[in-house]
């Protein structure tokens, strides 16, 4: 198939039309100063895939410093996905998947070991994504979401595999 978008780090002139994305997308909101505060702190991690000058699709991280989720002893670095979505007419198409290989790929930037996120356990086609890229549900959140939805737990070691890399630069 052929590659119809672009990746770029997120610049703040972006800041309006990826709110907007993250409200059509996902229940889960944020402020400005949110969004501001995550660029400013893991810029490489803050992607936007752009079709036509449209952003259609955006992924932002945290790097934390805490207890592994996977194999390792004592206090590890791990970037954690906070939210990543696309818009419904630019979905199916390996939007999602390039965000996620660009975010992982720069949280070795940041010497990261491991990458995790939550991700409600009804989303198919997330967990469907995570686990393409080799993430595993490391647990569950009994009623994590403000409606009452578990949350899995997902998360893979880094670094990432050159393969996953090679696919970002097929067209
Ligand atoms: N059904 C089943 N599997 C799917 C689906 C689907 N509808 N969509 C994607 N996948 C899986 C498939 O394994 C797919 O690989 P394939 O096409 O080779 O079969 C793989 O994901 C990659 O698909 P992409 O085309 O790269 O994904 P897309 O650009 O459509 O984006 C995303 C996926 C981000 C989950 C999108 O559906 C979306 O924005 N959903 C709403 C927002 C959301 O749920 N975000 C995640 C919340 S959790 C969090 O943010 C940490
Ligand atoms: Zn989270």
């Amino acid at each position: 198939m052929q590659k119809t978008f672009t990746l770029r780090n997120f610049e703040p002139s972006d800041l309006e039309q990826v709110m907007q994305i993250n409200r059509l997308c996902l229940p889960e909101n944020y402020t400005s100063f949110f969004f501001l505060d995550l660029y400013q702190k893991y810029p490489l991690t803050f992607i936007v895939a752009e079709e036509k000058n449209k952003i259609a699709g955006y992924i932002m991280c945290r790097i934390e410093v805490g207890l592994p989720n996977l194999g390792r002893l004592g206090l590890t670095r791990k970037g954690h996905v906070v939210s990543i979505a696309v818009l419904p007419q630019y979905r199916r198409k390996g939007i999602g998947q390039a965000l996620m290989v660009q975010a992982l790929k720069n949280m070795e930037k940041y010497k990261a070991k491991e990458c995790f996120l939550e991700v409600r356990v009804s989303n198919t086609p997330a967990i469907n994504l995570y686990k393409k890229l080799g993430f595993t549900v490391v647990r569950t959140i009994h009623s994590y979401y403000v409606d009452g939805e578990d949350a899995y737990v997902m998360a893979r070691k880094l670094p990432l595999e050159t393969f996953w890399e090679n696919k970002l630069f097929e067209s």
